[in-house]
């Protein structure tokens, strides 16, 4: 803690080598380590405040994705740190439980730098998540999953290279889970929870398992459902979370993976952007005796609420052509439009390409409202901030500015297939 009562986090940007393939020293980027970030937790009404260090030799910055803060907090483009330079944000977390994550935001340069490997995740919790009797237990049965895709040269360095054809840029054929590669996990309770994020650049993931068993769904990216929805595959583009909850027998082994894409691509397109892929992501170990004492509560979150809510403005954005939205690129000295503080406003998204983008909204969770005028699937209907985009459907999104104005300052909102959003596949607004 500071003076002012806030909690104080030490977060050191660096860059080190790691183990990875075969044993070799692979270099990497990470946060108070040589790879990927500490996960940050924090509750609902707590005040945070960062010491951020940038020790990298280039200018960087820390986006706090999913969350609710000042624009001047949001660690975007307009909050870069120059190398040797700090940057202390603070704010006061005000939003539901849910898991959200951080990674480097800097203009054109993102993918780069995500790849490298600055990403860690954000926990917020709230007394509705501490009083509720899901799994909990942070490693025990309450699992944060960094899943990303790599791809490693002859010198078992990165390679970032774009997939042949692909229209999204890299796909890497070896996955790192939590930063390890062929990752397992030793299974204590018959009731765990996976906290899946997509931290790839590009790579789309159909989440399933070996046995193709169900498991419940109870979190989206702004927080927990007010019930939980069973499947047996859930897709997540790149930027987007889920908490799901699985059921496993005593010493069994089953290996989640991610299947062959269901929807994102029109035509052959598919194929060499990855949604044919089948890839293993982690193995799951049962004991031979599993701890019983969680359940997937009745009710749990709130539901989005902004289906009959009043709307200020209707916005229309048609994303084409690797990098433009509306017929534009990224231009840091543009503000595209302002939003009233206290409105709720309506954007009518659209993928006007063959291939796969999706949608991100800084400041905000959302609610999906519809896709092509139905109702949207089961797994969009908890609030978002990301949400994917299949071509030539419209996704109309709901949301509300709350506060925060400030004129000067702008959020973005954009592609997260980074190699699009670097490319400028990205528009900033003020909240006025
Ligand atoms: Cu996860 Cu604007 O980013
Ligand atoms: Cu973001
Ligand atoms: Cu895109």
């Amino acid at each position: 803690e500071d003076a002012s009562g806030a909690r104080v986090f030490d977060l050191e940007i660096q860059s080190g080598t790691t183990a990875l393939k075969d044993g070799a020293e692979t270099e990497t980027w990470g946060i108070n380590g040589a790879f990927l970030g500490p996960t940050i937790r924090a509750k609902r009404g707590e005040e945070v405040a960062f010491a951020v260090r940038n020790s990298l030799d280039e200018g960087t910055s820390i986006h706090w994705h999913g969350m609710h803060l000042p624009a001047v907090m949001d660690g975007g483009p307009h909050q870069e740190v120059a190398p040797g330079g700090d940057w202390a944000p603070q704010w006061t977390v005000d939003q539901p439980a849910a898991t959200l994550w951080y990674h480097p935001h800097p203009h054109g340069r993102t993918a780069k730098h995500v790849y490298r490997g600055l990403a860690g995740m954000f926990i917020v919790d709230d007394d509705t998540s501490e009083g509720l009797p899901l799994p909990s237990e942070y490693g025990v049965d309450d699992l944060p999953m960094i899943v990303q895709d790599r791809k490693f040269n002859g010198d078992n360095q990165f390679d970032d290279q774009g997939a042949f054809m692909s229209m999204q840029g890299f796909l890497g054929d070896e996955i790192t889970v939590n930063g390890t590669l062929g990752p397992y996990f030793d299974v204590s309770t018959r009731l765990v929870r996976l906290r899946l994020l997509n931290g790839s650049l590009s790579r789309l993931y159909n989440f399933g398992f070996s046995d193709g068993r169900a498991f419940s769904l109870v979190a989206t990216d702004g927080g927990l459902l007010p019930e939980s929805w069973e499947t047996d595959s859930l897709q997540l583009s790149p930027g987007e979370r889920a908490e799901i909850v699985v059921a496993f027998e005593p010493g069994e082994t089953v290996v989640l993976r991610s299947l062959p894409a269901d929807e994102g691509y029109s035509g052959p397109l598919g194929r060499f952007n990855g949604a044919d892929d089948e890839l293993d992501l982690c193995e799951f170990r049962a004991a031979a005796t599993l701890a019983d004492e969680t359940a997937v509560p009745e009710s749990m979150g709130t539901a989005p609420d902004l289906a009959d809510a009043e709307v200020a403005e209707e916005r229309s954005f048609k994303l084409a052509g690797f990098s433009q939205i509306n017929g534009e690129s990224m231009d840091p000295q543009r503000i595209d439009f302002g939003v009233r503080e206290g409105t709720v406003e309506v954007w009518e998204v659209m993928n006007n390409d063959g291939f796969m983008h999706n949608f991100h909204v800084h400041d905000v969770q959302f609610q999906v409202l519809a896709v092509d005028g139905g109702e949207p699937p089961e797994r969009l209907r908890g609030w978002k901030d990301t949400v994917q985009l299949v071509p030539q459907r419209e996704y109309r999104l709901a949301m509300r500015f709350e506060d925060y104005t400030d004129p000067n300052l702008p959020y973005m909102y954009h592609c997260h297939i980074l190699a699009h959003e670097d490319a400028g596949m990205m528009g900033q607004f003020v909240v006025l």
